[in-house]
């Protein structure tokens, strides 16, 4: 009798960059989902430095930040047995793909791109070729391993459908050669804003250390950044148009306690700001308290680190090579075996 073959799970990939330590933004916009994932779908998730050097960066920090990520994403729950975890640039395919994809993407496509309109304007004197072209390189991520959903938050969203049309593209010129990935944002959660200025995003770079908490802060930290969130003068916990200070507290609250909007505003009816964000506080610090243990425990171990990112790889650098070989093969170049 033949033996069955069990039927193709569905292809997961996803990044982050290795660029300070994760922002609560980065865990409950995307790296929160990545762990039940594990379950059902086959799983990749990058390390992405080669992206991260799109902005000026100290190699020292650099290289610890990758090795920091990857025992973050373990204490998150990513097991190294049941996906592939790895650093960017230990799979070469990458940068290869990003060049033949970015012979398929228009100047002007590059020139739309939020995140370059923000990152030339941050880095005004580094308006680098690898920041305009970095949307190609994160379509090769996703594209060498026939991803079908790419789990991120709001603010990749136009990367991502930028990914999906040269995707598009490439077949329609060369035949079926990617599969087209679809995005895999959370409804609630996917665009976590600064607590110091809620009308921006949170994000690790900053300049203000309590705009945002890290995954690694400790519970006195995220109680006291909270106490000093931004909220507005109502004293009254609703989330509607105009508090984007509150909606921001009861997206995360609500992201970490289960909780829907209307329960919220019940449970806090006739109460205070002072109380709401001392609550919103001690969730997220009671939320984080294991991740920040075992990241502990994990950074201490970098003989297992090694091992992890060394069988990471080269998992991740056999699929890609299948789909960059097809790849080569249908834009004409000559095979070098
Ligand atoms: P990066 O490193 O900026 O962020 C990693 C993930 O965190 C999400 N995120 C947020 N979600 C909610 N609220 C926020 N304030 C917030 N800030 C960040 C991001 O949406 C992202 O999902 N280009 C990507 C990295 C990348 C990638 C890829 C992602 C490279 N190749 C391939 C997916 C697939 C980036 O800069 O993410």
């Amino acid at each position: 009798m033949e033996a069955s073959v069990a039927p193709k799970r569905p292809v997961i990939f996803s990044g982050i960059q290795p660029t300070g330590i994760f922002t609560l933004g980065n865990y409950l916009g995307a790296i929160k989902n990545w762990a039940p994932l594990q379950e059902e779908n086959d799983c990749i998730y990058s390390i992405v430095d080669e992206h991260a050097i799109t902005v000026r960066q100290d190699p020292a920090k650099l290289r610890e930040s990758a090795l920091r990520a990857l025992a973050v994403l373990i204490a998150c729950g990513i097991d190294p047995k049941k996906s592939i975890l790895f650093i960017q640039s230990h799979v070469p395919a990458h940068a290869q793909l990003s060049w033949v994809l970015s012979c398929y993407c228009q100047f002007g496509e590059l020139g739309r791109m939020t995140q370059f309109k923000d990152k030339s304007q941050k880095n005004a004197d580094n308006i680098n070729a690898g920041l305009f072209t970095y949307p190609a390189l994160m379509a090769a991520d996703i594209l060498l391993y026939q991803t079908n959903l790419v789990p991120v938050g709001e603010d990749q969203k136009q990367h991502l459908e930028l990914s999906r049309d040269i995707a598009q593209r490439f077949n329609h010129l060369h035949g079926d050669t990617f599969a087209i990935p679809e995005p895999y944002i959370p409804k609630v959660g996917a665009r976590i804003m600064s607590l110091q200025e809620p009308q921006k995003k949170m994000s690790k770079s900053d300049a203000n250390v309590n705009a945002f908490i890290t995954v690694l802060d400790d519970e006195d930290t995220i109680l006291r950044k909270f106490k000093r969130a931004v909220t507005d003068s109502e004293a009254e916990v609703a989330y509607r148009e105009g508090k984007d200070g509150v909606n921001n507290l009861m997206t995360i609250y609500s992201v970490v306690t289960g909780k829907g909007f209307e329960e919220i505003e019940r449970e806090f009816a006739g109460k205070g700001y002072g109380d709401f964000k001392l609550a919103v506080g001690q969730a997220v610090a009671d939320h984080m308290k294991p991740v920040r243990e075992e990241f502990q425990r994990l950074y201490a171990d970098k003989a297992y680190l090694k091992e992890v990112y060394r069988e990471g790889a080269e998992h991740a650098a056999h699929l890609a090579r299948r789909t960059l070989d097809k790849v080569y093969r249908k834009v004409g170049f000559v095979p070098a075996k």
